[in-house]
């Protein structure tokens, strides 16, 4: 069952003076090199990758992930010429629904939702005709007949050649029997096509899994039925634009590095605040908390992405063998806090003696050479004041300052801020001298933002990239299975020690504030304090 990639691997490396490994690759034959002569800095010139067209099959197409996200996205990948003419999309789900009802119910997703909305991209007359939908229980065998009947006349009309690509927007329990069945009805297999071998690829929601054991289970599951280059597991963390900036800022400039390790940084910032309650989720929440609903996905991805080594080659494996060594060494600190906003027993479903978190942060450890008695500071939460993701790399102060500082102040250090959302872009924090007499410094700003250097509404929607991304067998920004085992084995330590006697209680905070005072003493002890950097209006 091997996967067919339709591109090649990008390769971005940095060689010294020396160029006998640039002579080396190139009688490997490996093209599209350039060298600039002055830097000797060699990158690819790798050509936009190739984007087989495919049929989308979307389970749990009349849920809401569907309207708001993946139709809106396949759409806006539409406008812009992503999508191959022939690409056809079929939502499948259990309430019967007409062909019509369900592009109507989509047009609405897609006016509310897009990036690119109907009254900007004139395609959706052209790109609703190629959705249809198709009722049918997702255990029963039939579906999978029809399925199959239905996906073998697209490629007998529209010459898809069988590449098609399952996308499990369903509940959680029922991903292990769809995959079975799709399994059953031959579903998985590639078989050889016109132009080699076609693919079948499977793309799997969050929550995978709610623990170490439940999320093996499911990766048992899948690995009966899918090998693992056929599985794209999502984290919409890593289809921000943002998030993979982390990754253009460290290793494409040379400035940010020499000073990426404990000799200089005193301490990094991880923020996921978000101003929403449960959104009518106290179902799923409830059961989940924080911890498992952020921490175990996105937080734990932005970590990694900050803390990894760089890869020789932006490769999925590569990239995600860096990632999984940064989970190794992650080590839980001596203190955490967890709380439940007030209020929260009131929302409908959730159970009235409910223990479940809603804010969480976590003092966490990197124990290797470059991160040493380094904290990383997490916290997320519903219900707080803002909207705002953002990594904030607090440096160490100078040893010594010679200027004059003001009764009661200290020495500032310098913050560097990414920014995730909203407020898209990066900012350094440094000391300048006020203007006029004497020497006084004041703390000022370089920033960079997405929408003032690139334009209004050019990042595109996360699932944009991911199912692009997905299409053209690219699963470098997709978690893999060792990566979300070793994630929930993390969590699941955090979770367990909560049950402990001598465990830290659950405390509360205000809704609309920035969390419980715990969070605050919880650096306030070692003399700092949460910031704010992306967006200062909103305060800390
Ligand atoms: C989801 C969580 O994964 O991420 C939600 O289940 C949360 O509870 C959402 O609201 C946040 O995503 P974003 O992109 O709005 O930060």
């Amino acid at each position: 069952m091997a996967e067919q990639s339709s591109h090649a691997t990008i390769v971005v490396s940095i060689f010294g003076p020396e160029k006998r490994p640039l002579r080396r690759i190139a009688a490997l034959g490996i093209g599209g090199e350039l060298m600039n002569a002055k830097t000797n800095l060699k990158t690819n010139s790798k050509t936009t990758p190739k984007t087989d067209a495919a049929v989308v099959v979307i389970f749990g197409a009349s849920g809401d992930l569907t309207q708001r996200k993946l139709i809106p996205a396949l759409h806006s990948l539409a406008c812009e010429g992503h999508l191959p003419e022939k690409t056809r999309v079929i939502g499948l789900a259990r309430s019967p629904l007409t062909d019509d009802a369900f592009r109507q119910r989509n047009f609405e997703g897609v006016s509310n939702y897009a990036r690119l909305k109907p009254d900007i991209c004139e395609r959706w007359p052209q790109f609703q005709q190629r959705i249809t939908y198709m009722a049918g229980g997702y255990d029963d065998p039939e579906t999978y007949r029809k399925l199959a009947h239905e996906l073998s006349k697209i490629d007998s009309n529209q010459k898809i050649q069988g590449n098609y690509l399952f996308y499990l927007a369903t509940p959680p329990n029922l991903y292990p029997v769809i995959i079975e069945q799709l399994g059953k009805a031959g579903l998985n297999r590639p078989e050889s096509a016109k132009n080699g071998e076609n693919w079948k690829r499977i793309v799997i929601e969050k929550p995978f899994g709610r623990d170490l054991e439940s999320a093996r289970k499911l990766n048992e599951q899948a690995h009966a039925v899918f090998n693992e280059k056929q599985i794209y597991r999502i984290d919409h963390y890593l289809g921000k634009e943002t998030v993979q900036n982390i990754l253009t800022l460290r290793f494409a400039n040379a400035i940010f590095e020499p000073l990426w390790n404990r000799n200089f940084i005193d301490h990094i910032q991880i923020t996921v605040a978000e101003s929403v309650g449960l959104e009518h989720r106290a179902g799923y929440y409830d059961k989940a908390g924080v911890l498992r609903d952020m921490f175990q996905n996105h937080l734990l991805q932005l970590l990694t992405l900050t803390a990894m080594e760089p890869p020789a080659v932006f490769g999925a494996d590569a990239l995600r063998d860096e990632k999984v060594k940064v989970l190794r060494a992650l080590r839980r600190g001596p203190r955490d806090v967890r709380a439940q906003y007030e209020g929260y027993f009131s929302e409908e479903g959730v159970a009235p003696d409910s223990r479940t978190p809603t804010y969480a942060a976590l003092e966490l450890y990197v124990d290797n050479w470059r991160w040493q008695n380094v904290p990383f500071y997490l916290r997320s939460g519903k219900n707080l004041t803002a909207k705002t993701s953002e990594i904030a790399i607090q440096f160490k102060c100078v040893p010594h300052l010679m200027f004059p500082l003001a009764p009661g102040k200290d020495i500032t250090p310098n913050v560097l801020s990414l920014c995730i959302q909203p407020d898209e872009g990066a900012r350094l924090r440094f000391e300048t001298k006020r203007p006029g007499a004497g020497m006084s410094t004041r703390s000022v700003d370089m920033k960079f933002q997405y929408a003032e250097d690139f334009g209004e509404g050019v990042l595109p929607e996360a699932y944009e990239r991911l199912l692009l991304d997905s299409m053209q067998g690219d699963a470098s920004l997709f978690a893999r299975s060792d990566e979300i085992e070793l994630a929930w084995s993390i969590i699941d330590a955090i979770t367990a020690g909560w049950e402990e006697p001598d465990a830290s209680p659950l405390t509360s905070y205000k809704p609309g504030t920035w969390g419980p005072k715990e969070a605050d003493e919880l650096l306030a002890r070692e003399g700092r304090s949460w910031l704010q950097g992306c967006n200062a209006k909103t305060g800390g």
